[in-house]
């Protein structure tokens, strides 16, 4: 018999733990968080929050959305990405990233209702663990998982509780390893990774200057400096980070990975700081420092029985890209809904498979291209001389080279240029951030081709009402000066229909076969003198279907299945449909 029972155990409470919970306290699913510590992340680590986690947040309720954007660091102070020799020295080049040059503005505008912005997870995890917490999940902190076995009803764990040293048990339905890049649960549950870890070695040095009179007329969250000899190993070149604009700030500074991790000591990391700075004399106050490794490792499988691993546990790679705990958070918003139809018996367990289709390929493509983003550095490395020497003297000589009055300095300015320019692949990547399309039995083709990308995948969103994909985002507007977009109208735990005014019989099917199936479906006709209105036509652009058509959209607005038009047997079609996606029998 275990000492405390619950339908979900979360073990974390990082950016998936906190997430998890707090999604599915949202829906009305009992769960219980722990966290092995007495609090929640004790420094900076990721920052970059994308738009699709933004929309995860909006999901969560437009207060959570708000006090996301009232403690970051807004879209407008991240952009001026620059490559120089000190922060007081030359600077060599820079690149508009984040989506804030005009085109990729444009496209961030015209993809989502939320905002790129830069949010310390010191912000991130307690906004995401309050959610919770207020909305029902039971924490423990100081509670420390140790061990798991499951059987064909449940999974129970045997957690230490650090305060008293003893040992105790919790019996859950199913238990979710979200407990970071060292995960016991992963480790417990068999869990097969593709990948390496430690191909490099990084120090974080965290602390606090004013900079405001380097930085401040030309913002950005990062500033790469280059300093010939003065960098082995790890990401190749000194990191300024902004943590707060522009008083707190972390570098990130590679040591050899062949050798141990070095002891780095006040004077050590006060000395690089300045170097990297720039000012012999700058006021600097040391708050941490810590060592971490380059990884390039994912999950080949994701769960196993009752046991769901999410975030680092089952993704494990560098900050390029920032995609750490934004696809960590992305990871809950496909798993909880899911959780929460099964256990409220409104799905079959088969559907929790479709975790494993739709994520494990997500881990892998964010884990490689933020390696390659690493290896991308190389080219202006090379464009800068770098490569050919050693020796700081002759690497210097190099470098100065692209000031000659000569066809080579032309040739040289002319690689530098285009090797900042190919790191749009880390700091402007939307299609990255965006585009991922779900193939799996949660979701139903509609006979229809898929739409091939238009532009690189990688770099450009391209929204598709193809199922599999994430809904489109268009501006509807209410009769009484409200807008919403087309994800605020879905999402919420619930499956979504948008059809147009002839799609109106969508209505009665969708309440008869929610109710045979005990669902609730909601439904939106958007057209003139209903709830929301298309008045921009942005609805009608993007939807893919006709008037009397329906996009069927789940509740973490990936696309279900779509009918271009009225079927001769709608009601028909959606029980199909739905039995199917959601493992009915
Ligand atoms: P995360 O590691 O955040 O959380 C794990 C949780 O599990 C914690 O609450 C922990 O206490 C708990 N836990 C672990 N073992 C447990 C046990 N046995 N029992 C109970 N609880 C247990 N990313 C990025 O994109 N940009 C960046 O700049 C950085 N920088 C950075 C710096 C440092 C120092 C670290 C450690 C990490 C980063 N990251 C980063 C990575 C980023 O922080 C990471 O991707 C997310 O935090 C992942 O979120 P998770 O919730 O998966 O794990």
């Amino acid at each position: 018999m275990a000492d405390i029972t619950t339908d979900v155990l979360v073990i974390g409470t990082g950016p998936a733990g906190s997430a998890t919970a707090a999604l599915l306290s949202s829906y009305g699913i009992e769960n219980m968080a722990i966290n092995r510590y007495r609090w929640l992340a004790n420094t900076p680590r990721a920052h970059i929050t994308n738009q699709r986690t933004m929309e995860v947040l909006r999901d969560l309720g437009r207060e959570v959305e708000d006090e996301a954007y009232l403690f970051a660091a807004h879209q407008e102070l991240m952009g001026e990405n620059v490559f120089c020799t000190s922060l007081t020295g030359e600077e060599i080049g820079r690149m508009k990233s984040w989506g804030t040059s005009p085109h990729s503005k444009a496209e961030h505008l015209l993809s989502s209702p939320t905002l790129m912005n830069d949010l310390p997870q010191t912000f991130m995890e307690p906004l995401l663990f309050k959610t919770a917490c207020s909305r029902g999940t039971q924490a423990r902190l100081s509670t420390e998982y140790i061990a798991h076995v499951q059987d064909e009803d449940g999974v129970t764990t045997t957690c230490l509780d650090r305060l008293t040293g003893k040992q105790f048990t919790i019996r859950s339905k199913y238990l979710i390893g979200a407990d970071g890049s060292n995960s016991k649960v992963a480790e417990h549950a068999g869990l097969t990774y593709g990948g390496k870890m430690g191909l490099g070695g990084s120090i974080n040095i965290l602390f606090k200057a004013d900079l405001s009179r380097y930085v401040a007329h030309r913002p950005s969250v990062l500033y790469w400096v280059v300093q010939p000899g003065a960098d082995v190993g790890g990401i190749g070149m000194g990191l300024v980070r902004m943590v707060r604009p522009w008083n707190e700030w972390l570098i990130v500074w590679g040591y050899d990975i062949n050798q141990p991790a070095p002891k780095v000591d006040e004077a050590f990391a006060t000395k690089v700081v300045r170097e990297l700075v720039g000012d012999p004399e700058l006021d600097v106050e040391i708050d941490q420092v810590s060592t971490w490794t380059v990884n390039n490792m994912y999950a080949e499988t994701v769960s196993n029985g009752r046991v769901y691993c999410m975030g680092d546990a089952i993704h494990r790679h560098p900050p390029s890209n920032g995609l750490g705990s934004n696809t960590s958070i992305q990871d809950a918003f496909n798993l909880a809904w899911k959780l929460a139809f099964v256990l409220k018996g409104q799905a079959g367990k088969e559907l929790l498979d479709s975790y494993q289709a739709e994520r494990a390929p997500v881990a892998r493509q964010i884990v490689t291209r933020a390696n390659k983003s690493i290896e991308e550095f190389g080219p202006i490395f090379k464009a800068l001389g770098l490569l050919d020497s050693i020796d700081p003297v002759k690497m210097q000589e190099n470098m100065d080279a692209r000031c000659n009055p000569n066809e080579a300095g032309e040739a040289q300015r002319k690689a530098i240029r285009e090797a900042i320019a190919a790191k749009v692949y880390e700091f402007d990547a939307h299609g990255v951030e965006m585009n991922q399309r779900y193939r799996s039995k949660a979701v139903q083709p509609d006979g229809q081709e898929e739409p091939s990308f238009e532009q690189d995948a990688e770099l450009h969103f391209q929204q598709t009402t193809w199922p599999g994909a994430r809904l489109p985002h268009a501006w509807v507007f209410s009769g009484r000066g409200e807008k919403a977009s087309t994800l605020d109208l879905t999402g919420h735990g619930k499956f979504t229909i948008l059809t147009g005014i002839r799609g109106q019989d969508w209505v009665k099917e969708a309440q008869a076969v929610g109710q045979e199936l005990g669902l609730d479906i909601a439904v939106h006709v958007i057209g003139p003198r209903q709830k929301w209105q298309d008045l921009a036509g942005e609805w009608a652009r993007v939807s893919e279907i006709e008037e009397n058509g329906a996009v069927l959209v789940r509740p973490d607005h990936h696309v279900a299945w779509r009918a271009k038009t009225l079927p001769a047997k709608p009601d028909a079609e959606l029980r199909r449909v739905l039995k199917d996606i959601l493992a009915r029998a």
